[in-house]
């Protein structure tokens, strides 16, 4: 079951390649406080920067604290404030530490951070799947921890930074982990981000208290996030030629392009009370077509599948 399916389409006036501060200029976030999961690096700390810019407190959550440390000293002039927390997503046991020490309204969750194609099956101590753990659970395990503090806030906003790979691959239900069916990297990865999508729609739930939650493909943009892919996978999928030079592409974005999406659902007033979406390129995104990049797979806003998950997630939770 899409749970849009019979929704008109949502616009906004921004072009796919406007950068994160123009789609938020004139936006004043004073009092409002954001959280940004892997905010220290690639997109998340350019909409840590931009956000902040916009006059909002904002915790850059990672768990690489030193880097927290340094981007919250690096925008000490900001109009608004940053201040860095430490999180491992893929340790339970540091999101609980984190949303035990959180005190008060939460108005923004930017569920950002994220792990691509790790090349072997790793496992946390839950025995999750890694990239699924890291993507979705952490996440999960923190939205739903955060959840009476963003329902304080009375109309706080969800934002999962989810990826074009989630059209690759639904949710398995018969073997999440990789135990029984081989491991692959790009569909470990897809399927994590397939989860986090899921995660936008099944919280859906909390309509009622103000909450909206929505998903995001930021586009394809240089970061890190490629760092667990050799030169051979990166010549394979086009981004780099036989020299390792990066082959330019019209849909590459800039970061501060790439952050865009996360800053409009985020604080843009333009998608006040908009809620189990899926966004690309600043706008909402259209059904997949095989064949074809970009859009959102029905198997990532099925209503169904979304409550599946999340129950199947709150058992892992204990
Ligand atoms: N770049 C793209 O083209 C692209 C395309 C589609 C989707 N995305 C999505 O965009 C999001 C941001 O990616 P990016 O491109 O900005 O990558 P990035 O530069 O590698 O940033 C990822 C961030 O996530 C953090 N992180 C990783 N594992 C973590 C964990 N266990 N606990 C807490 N933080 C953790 C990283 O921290 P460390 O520095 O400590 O590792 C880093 O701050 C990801 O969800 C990614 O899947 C990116």
């Amino acid at each position: 079951m899409n749970n849009n399916s019979t929704q008109v389409r949502f616009t906004t006036p921004f072009h796919s390649h406007a950068t994160a501060a123009e789609v938020v200029e004139g936006v004043d976030l004073s009092g409002r406080r954001v959280v940004v999961t892997g905010g220290a690096a690639g997109i998340g700390a350019e909409t840590v920067r931009v956000l902040a810019g916009a006059g909002a407190e904002v915790t850059v959550a990672t768990r690489d604290a030193a880097a927290a440390e340094s981007m919250a000293a690096s925008l000490a002039g900001a109009p608004g404030t940053v201040r860095s927390a430490t999180l491992d997503l893929a340790d339970l046991s540091s999101v609980a530490a984190f949303v035990a020490d959180w005190r008060g309204p939460l108005d923004v969750l930017v569920a950002n951070a994220g792990v691509m194609a790790l090349p072997a099956r790793q496992v946390t101590a839950q025995g999750w799947e890694m990239q699924l753990a890291t993507n979705y659970l952490g996440h999960f395990a923190l939205t739903v921890g955060l959840y009476g503090s963003l329902r304080a806030a009375g109309r706080a906003r969800i934002v999962v930074v989810s990826s074009g790979a989630h059209t690759a691959t639904p949710f398995d239900f018969d073997d999440p982990q990789f135990e029984r069916r081989p491991y692959h990297p790009w569909t470990a990865y897809a399927q994590s981000k397939t989860a986090d999508v899921l995660l936008a729609v099944g919280a859906r739930r909390w309509a009622a208290d103000g909450i909206t939650a929505n998903a995001l493909n930021p586009g394809w943009i240089l970061t890190n996030l490629s760092r667990h892919m050799d030169e051979a996978a990166m010549r394979e999928m086009g981004a780099i030629d036989e020299n390792g030079e990066i082959i330019p592409q019209p849909y590459l974005k800039t970061v501060a392009q790439g952050a865009a999406v996360s800053v409009l659902l985020a604080a843009s007033p333009l998608v006040e009370g908009v809620t189990g979406r899926y966004f690309e390129d600043n706008q909402e995104a259209p059904p997949a077509v095989p064949g074809v990049p970009g859009g959102v797979a029905a198997h990532a806003l099925d209503g169904d599948a979304a409550d599946r998950l999340w129950d199947y997630a709150s058992a892992a939770l204990g």
